[in-house]
């Protein structure tokens, strides 16, 4: 069978427009055969394109031609179907096809382009394979389920886009080609052919661009903008990726957060989705201290400080180390567990403190807990005020109730991290979240403001140790602002363990969505932190000289944020991978599987750039 050509043909709807009103129509589609049911005489193609499928019904008596071209055809065959839209007859309606009530009788059929047989066909749900759904990325595209995630992001980045202009604010695109900016991950580099041995780095975020844009006196920059980082992937994090990045001059903290929760609403307004602003608010210290982690996840009660309620005495009889806390926390709705059951969470629970000193008191289920008495009565009392403050109500024996214990001889950790046994404790809550999540449906969404739990957390510190190299590092990266009192107080210099920055977080579900601070703005505090990062005059001149000197030319105090866009349209979609959000993702292993990129550059393009390459192993 020959291909036909296009010729004057033209397109006049699309394949997931047409209904009952439009019978009677003469009307010409194009796009991929989804299906083909072969009847003889009768054949019955799905024709799909983005916006749906129509079924078209090619019958020999109508058009021989046409049949024949017809069963020429094979799924993803491309065609155009030109004929007359006919309701369906009486109890052949399909309504799970919002196309279903009609069909097109085909009068004519132009084959476009051929097929091979696909390794996978779009027409199903679900893929297994997805290293094959990566290297034929055109085909798992052409599945519904990735053409509506990439619609909604359209309208995301779309809303997002017309908030922000609406405010004021400057779309301004910063190079890719550029300098080292410090966001904390290895830099792809690009080695320069004019400038032997010298390189560019790919942008990990606009965040000194944007700065000096502030400089510049556009007041407002946002940005679409891709960042580029290399570092360990996960679900969540690509090397490349996009963020909403925005700078505001002359802003408070209150500022930056009101524009993002105003562009975040138009972008769940965008999805048809309605969420809740003000967002709720939560210093760092109280994330972890209620929750163990500085991206809580709202959608379940937070830990109780048991500390107080373990007496001496008790910790003696119980052999719990004295002064250190005691955590407990509730998973909700996790059903009856068997005894086979119960004993697997226990040691499971054993295996995931391993020896760090941390252990769970024996026993699961509060209400029957023998091993507990007497203290049964208080610590249940405080689980059950953490439950009621979490949903108005009691916890009843289908909740699960957990406390955790440090033992006699816990390690020096805790004197090193105060916060180290919430973390811990917050980790565990988190695993067992998510081991019963699915089947006890915790996080399933109700189609109401509630599925999305938008939390600000503040007052992050500006330090963190780092423990290998025994050095201070910036937490969030070295432009951010410490808090005025802590400058004042002289903690800044004498006790950086406690110097709170202006630096905040917008989670989502316990997803971190987006990272921000208020900035420095005066070259004596930022060169004061370069220094208290271990980073000495000549060094903080060859790396960032030009923006320090920047700074001197008039800087207008300022800060903004960055949102990560791919995580939003990720949890818009219910994706749990970046990867079904972004066009052309890579695999963990940063590979791009259809392009199969990285590859090893020509020996010509290696003497261009004046590069050998020498694989160390
Ligand atoms: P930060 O490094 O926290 O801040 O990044 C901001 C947001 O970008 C997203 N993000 C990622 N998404 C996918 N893959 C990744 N590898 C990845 N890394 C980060 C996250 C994150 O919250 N310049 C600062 C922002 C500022 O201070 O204004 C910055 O980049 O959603």
């Amino acid at each position: 069978m020959t291909l036909d050509f296009l010729g004057q043909h033209q397109r006049t709807h699309m394949c997931g427009d047409l209904r009952s009103a439009d019978a009677g129509q003469t009307v010409t589609l194009m796009g991929w055969v989804n299906r083909r049911r072969d009847h003889g005489d009768l054949i019955f193609l799905d024709l799909r394109d983005r916006t749906g499928i129509t079924q078209i019904v090619v019958d020999k008596s109508r058009s021989g031609l046409a049949l024949e071209k017809a069963e020429a055809s094979r799924p993803e065959f491309v065609v155009a179907a030109i004929g007359t839209v006919r309701q369906r007859f009486e109890g052949l309606e399909n309504p799970n096809m919002p196309t279903g009530d009609i069909e097109v009788v085909c009068t004519d059929l132009l084959l476009l382009s051929d097929a091979k047989t696909p390794p996978f066909s779009p027409a199903e749900d679900a893929i297994g394979n997805e290293e094959l759904r990566l290297q034929y990325r055109y085909l798992d595209l052409r599945r519904p389920e990735m053409q509506a995630n990439f619609l909604l992001r359209h309208k995301v980045a779309q809303a997002v886009r017309s908030q922000l202009s609406s405010e004021g604010f400057l779309e301004i695109e910063t190079p890719f080609m550029t300098r080292s900016t410090p966001e904390g991950a290895r830099d792809y580099l690009v080695p320069s052919r004019v400038h032997p041995g010298e390189f560019y780095a790919l942008p990990q975020s606009p965040q000194i661009f944007k700065q000096i844009l502030m400089i510049g006196g556009f007041d407002r920059y946002f940005q679409i903008a891709r960042c580029f980082r290399d570092e360990d992937l996960r679900a969540d994090r690509q090397p490349e990726f996009t963020q909403i990045d925005l700078e505001i001059s002359f802003p408070t903290q209150e500022t930056v957060f009101g524009v993002a929760e105003r562009f975040l609403v138009a972008a769940f307004a965008a999805a048809g989705t309605t969420i809740q602003t003000p967002f709720l608010r939560m210093t760092y210290d109280q994330a972890i201290t209620k929750y163990g982690i500085d991206k809580p996840d709202m959608r379940l009660p937070h830990m109780a400080d048991l500390t107080a309620t373990l007496t001496p005495e008790i910790r003696t009889t119980l052999k719990i180390e004295q002064d250190l806390p005691v955590y407990g926390f509730v998973i909700p709705r996790v059903g009856e567990l068997s005894g086979t059951a119960r004993k697997a969470l226990l040691s499971e629970i054993r295996t995931f403190f391993g020896e760090s000193g941390l252990d769970i008191l024996d026993l699961v289920r509060l209400r029957t807990a023998e091993a507990f008495m007497p203290l049964a009565e208080e610590i249940g009392s405080h689980l059950n005020a953490t439950t009621i403050a979490f949903n108005g109500d009691s916890f009843t024996t289908e909740d699960l109730a957990i406390v955790i214990t440090p033992k006699l001889g816990t390690p020096a950790m805790w004197n090193f991290d105060r916060q180290w046994i919430p973390k811990r404790v917050g980790a565990l809550r988190l695993e067992l979240a998510k081991k019963y999540a699915d089947k006890h449906k915790l996080f399933e969404k109700k189609g109401t403001a509630e599925d999305y739990k938008f939390l600000w957390v503040t007052d992050f510190p500006m330090y963190e140790f780092n423990e290998e190299k025994k050095t201070w590092d910036a937490a969030h990266h070295p432009f951010t602002s410490p808090h005025e009192d802590d400058i004042k107080s002289g903690a800044l210099f004498n006790d950086k363990g406690i110097v709170r920055a202006l630096a905040y977080d917008v989670v989502l579900n316990g997803l971190e969505l987006g990272s921000g601070s208020i900035r420095i703005h005066r070259k004596d505090v930022q060169q004061e932190i370069f220094r208290s990062l271990g980073m000495d005059e000549a060094e903080a001149r060859e790396r960032f000289g030009f923006f320090l000197e920047a700074l001197e030319y008039g800087t207008p105090p300022h800060g903004g944020i960055a949102l990560g866009l791919d995580r939003i349209v990720m949890l818009l979609a219910g994706a749990t991978s970046l990867r079904e959000v972004i066009a052309f993702p890579k695999t963990a292993k940063a590979v791009d599987l259809m392009v199969q990129a990285p590859s090893e550059p020509t020996e010509q393009q290696l003497r261009d750039l004046h590069l050998r390459t020498v694989i160390r192993s």
